[in-house]
């Protein structure tokens, strides 16, 4: 039998909202956030209020004015509406001009059924879904259900569901309007987006636990994103190589063999940061231990590494194996009892690549702490990047009994609650033990499960995926969904990890990685090489250019990444995010569409197609490499042949770039290409850079400069610089496309130069502070 909740029976304010308690006694709780962040928590009267992994902010004190009318309670703050219905219990959100943003379904509201709690929302006719991280299907989610029980998936159909992480966001998009909500139930979860219910609601609702949500009503997209990460936190900045290529394979099976692979990278001139040891650098797939015979040296293979400027990143699985002869993780495990355990207290036992393991419980900090200091082993031999995978957490079969406990005394929980934010845990616990143990430098975590939150903590990738056309692009409406649910920095396998893609595939996809945050190439054992020379020389060649060309945006990427740091905006941005209303941008052609960055527009195109009918929103657009000119808010076909991705730049664009290096740590020829893009709109940049390895950014130590396009007085203006950290840029070539003729250059005033609109002027950038003006 089903309950739904009943009338209000009483009503009281609170330190940080209302509390009401009704006639079925349950107790509803709103508690003000922010103006426009506010959390609606419904459960059975007096159960208890359990920490939120994910979210970082404390509620405020309240609303701006309680009104307590016959029919209904009015809640207010600056930016909200709040009107509780009394009988029966009914909450609808109105923004402050009394537009109505979301709301209870009339008939249902929430619902319970045995421990399982639901919200029945009502649905308008032309409302769309867009969030959830990382979910298959289109972009628009409406009349579509998922489930959030993260899972390990190999393989997965391009609708698969669930997958491997739990990013219970999701915004919904009506009448010119925006809200989000973001659902903090780590239980196993469900959302239905109006599949099956003929389309007069939509509903969310977990197995266990409350219904616990914050609901968003900024007004844009923009403000959404940046409400939901200062809620569940921001991305701190990752560590410039991790920006470069990364070359991955399960497994190079030796030191050497894994050398061979940067050697060659460097003898080809093929841009490269980070290479990767999968599961076989271990002994017997024993974690925290190298193979004595295959990786004899590991610490003179990374000083090999570092000599040619590149990182190594080892994998590391959360299940320990049992083996009591002499490995420590498992003895000092067993010893403390730090692994997830029965109700009796004997250790769980799953098995996976190592055979049968136990499984140490993330959620305790003195877990959490051992399990970080374990990284000693790594990085006493030179690794700085740290590749969490498994962490779903997977044993073959993928059933672990429900009733593993997790957690102490009053704090013990079993699966069902841990499980989605088990692999959230053990990044967290490796991020936070190896920041620890680099002595002030960035440490690069990747992990496959998450739960909200993980931003703070990890990249993402998207996991085991397949060498097909689908699969590629499916894996740009993925990263651009966890980006809508603040986990900017994501990556897909590029090539495809199942199987051997074909080599026109492989050559599309190394054109896409370029624009994705993360930029790695994998594969599974037994599959032909990725590396870029494996597809012959034509192809190497394409390739090599694909990855310079990932490496001249590189100070576009890290001042977008920097703004993401700021504000949660992501890096692949969803053309939903900047042009929400506009019904093109969900049309099943269009959806892959995503700019990379504030100015670039990317097309994923099928390899199979030489040409491919785009959609380019409002305004005018270049095409990047012919500077061809489109006007925008127009379906187009354009060629898209392999050796050219469709991507636009927006007009206005300001675009840093710098010359072709092999490494982020080659600082290059000194000269910062400022490609700007004529338009009628004003636009401005900040370009920001940093020491790219320590957190000395958080003591002031960076440069950033606010770089200004302004057409209407004709003018492109260099701000002052700010900031203690002295730009690896003396001079900056101003790159300028479209521009009217008659340009003269100016410092502080000073007239300097005139130039013509096509050629390239140097301008001193590191000794000034002051004010460079182009003006024509
Ligand atoms: C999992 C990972 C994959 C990795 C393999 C071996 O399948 O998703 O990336 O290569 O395990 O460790």
């Amino acid at each position: 039998m089903s309950h739904q909740i009943g009338a209000v029976k009483t009503f009281q304010k609170t330190d940080h909202g209302v509390k009401i308690i009704t006639v079925d006694n349950k107790e509803v709780q709103l508690s003000v956030y922010s103006p426009t962040v506010v959390r609606v928590r419904m459960a059975p009267v007096n159960t208890e209020v359990s920490a939120s992994y994910a979210v970082v902010q404390e509620a405020t004190d309240g609303f701006k004015s309680i009104t307590d009318n016959k029919d209904s309670i009015i809640l207010a703050t600056d930016s909200l509406k709040i009107v509780v219905q009394k009988n029966p219990l009914r909450i609808n959100f109105f923004n402050s001009m009394g537009q109505w943003l979301d709301g209870d379904a009339p008939s249902l509201g929430i619902s319970s059924q045995g421990s399982e709690m639901t919200s029945y929302r009502k649905l308008t006719d032309d409302e769309k879904f867009i969030g959830l991280g990382e979910k298959t299907g289109p972009l628009n989610k409406r009349e579509l259900s998922y489930v959030n029980w993260n899972t390990d998936a190999p393989g997965y159909g391009i609708n698969q569901d669930p997958l491997y992480s739990t990013l219970p966001f999701f915004m919904g998009i009506h009448s010119n309007s925006v809200f989000g909500i973001f659902f903090d139930n780590s239980y196993k979860s469900f959302f239905n987006f109006g599949g099956s219910t003929d389309s007069s609601m939509y509903f969310f609702g977990a197995e266990g636990g409350p219904i616990n949500y914050y609901f968003f009503g900024a007004s844009t997209v923009t403000d959404q994103l940046k409400d939901y990460t200062w809620l569940t936190g921001r991305m701190q900045m990752p560590p410039l190589w991790s920006l470069g290529y990364q070359q991955c394979r399960y497994s190079y099976m030796s030191q050497q063999q894994l050398l061979d692979v940067a050697h060659r990278m460097r003898q080809d001139s093929i841009p490269c940061d980070v290479i990767y040891c999968d599961i076989d650098y271990m002994r017997g797939y024993r974690i925290f231990t190298w193979n004595p015979e295959t990786y004899a040296d590991p610490k003179a293979m990374t000083d090999t590494l570092k000599a040619l400027k590149m990182h190594l990143v080892t994998i590391i699985d959360p299940g320990i194996k049992i083996d009591s002869n002499g490995y420590e993780p498992y003895l000092t495990g067993m010893l403390h009892h730090y692994f997830a355990r029965y109700p009796d207290g004997q250790p769980y036992t799953g098995s996976v690549w190592a055979g049968r393991s136990h499984f140490p419980d993330f959620t305790r900090d003195e877990v959490r702490k051992w399990w970080g200091e374990n990284f000693k082993v790594l990085i006493d031999n030179g690794v700085t990047g740290f590749w969490n995978d498994m962490n779903e957490p997977s044993a073959w079969g993928q059933d672990i009994p429900p009733l593993i406990e997790f957690g102490e005394g009053n704090n013990t929980v079993t699966l069902k609650k841990a499980r989605n934010i088990y692999g959230m845990q053990m990044a967290r616990a490796t991020f936070e033990g190896t920041k620890d143990l680099l002595n002030g430098n960035r440490p690069f975590v990747l992990t496959r499960a998450a739960y909200s939150g993980i931003q703070r903590y990890s990249a993402m990738w998207t996991g085991d995926n397949n060498p097909t056309d689908d699969h590629m692009l499916l894996a740009y409406r993925m990263i651009n969904s966890m980006g809508l649910a603040g986990e900017a920095f994501d990556g897909v396998d590029v090539g495809g990890f199942l199987g051997n893609p074909s080599p026109d595939l492989m050559v599309r996809w190394m054109s896409l990685g370029a624009y994705t945050p993360m930029f790695r190439n994998h594969t599974a054992k037994g599959n032909t090489s990725h590396e870029p020379w494996a597809w012959g020389e034509e192809n190497e060649i394409l390739m090599r250019h694909s990855i310079q060309t990932r490496y001249r945006l590189l100070p576009y990427l890290y001042s977008s990444f920097y703004a993401t740091h700021l504000t949660g905006i992501p890096i692949n941005r969803t053309l939903a995010i900047d042009y929400t209303h506009n019904e093109k941008v969900y049309d099943q052609r269009f959806e892959n569409e995503f700019l990379f960055g504030p100015s670039m527009l990317v097309a994923p195109v099928a390899s199979t197609n030489n040409a491919e009918q785009i959609f380019l929103p409002d305004g005018n657009w270049y095409r990047f490499g012919s500077d061809k000119k489109y006007t925008g808010n127009s379906i187009t076909w354009v060629g898209s042949p392999l050796n050219d991705l469709p991507v636009f730049i927006k007009e206005g664009a300001i675009i840093p770039m710098q010359n072709v290096v092999q490494s982020t740590a080659d600082n290059g020829n000194g000269i910062m290409y400022l490609n700007i893009w004529y338009g009628d709109n004003a636009n401005s940049f900040t370009y920001y850079e940093d020491d790219g390895t320590t957190y000395q950014y958080e003591k002031g130590k960076y440069y950033s400069r606010g770089i200004d396009f302004n057409p209407q007085q004709k003018e492109i203006l260099l701000n002052a610089a700010q900031g203690d950290y002295v730009s690896k840029f003396r001079n900056v070539h101003l790159v300028l496309h479209g521009f009217p003729s008659g340009l003269h250059l100016t410092l502080n005033g000073e007239n300097l130069k005139t130039m013509s609109n096509t050629e390239e002027q140097s301008v001193d950038f590191s000794n000034s502070n002051g004010k460079i003006a182009v003006q024509w």
